[in-house]
């Protein structure tokens, strides 16, 4: 049995703690956001958020985040959040989708962090989330915009 606190909601689920949380989303609570890619920290499709913090959920133990927050591509919220969320939309991101709640999650991870990131930065944080469509041009353009909107 492991309580998890994911997306301001605590819930007890009948799970191996040792279970990867990126299962435990999936399977177990139905948060089908987060994407299952490579389940070997390579292409970064399972990024949700620990404590605000972008990390790869298919690298995550359950039973190693019971006492922290963990927030998925349903459950972001704030400023933040929205600003990129209509960056995205507005800048016409995303082709097939795929890879692209993990793209959000690490973007409003940088952007949490660095309000007026330069290309480098984008870069950096970005680093390994994986586009099979290269879309890589659209994201670093929707960061600078939902920057430049939260000026
Ligand atoms: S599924 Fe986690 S990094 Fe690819
Ligand atoms: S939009 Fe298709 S993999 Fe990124």
């Amino acid at each position: 049995m492991a309580r998890l606190t994911i997306n301001n909601e605590v819930r007890e689920i009948d799970i191996d703690p040792a279970m990867p949380l990126l299962w435990a989303l999936r399977d177990h609570v139905g948060l089908t956001g987060t994407k299952y890619g490579c389940g070997a920290a390579l292409c970064g499709a399972c990024t949700v958020h620990l404590d605000g913090e972008p990390v790869r959920s298919c690298q995550v133990r359950v039973g190693d985040v019971t006492d922290r927050k963990v927030t998925t591509i349903e459950g972001v919220a704030g400023r933040v959040a929205r600003a990129v969320q209509s960056a995205w939309q507005r800048l016409d991101v995303v082709q097939c989708g795929y890879c692209q709640s993990g793209q959000i999650m690490s973007a409003i991870g940088l952007l949490e962090q660095n309000a007026r990131p330069s290309d480098a930065d984008i870069d950096n944080a970005m680093d390994g989330i994986v586009c099979r469509c290269a879309t890589y041009v659209r994201i670093r353009a929707a960061i600078h915009a939902a920057a430049r909107d939260l000026a």
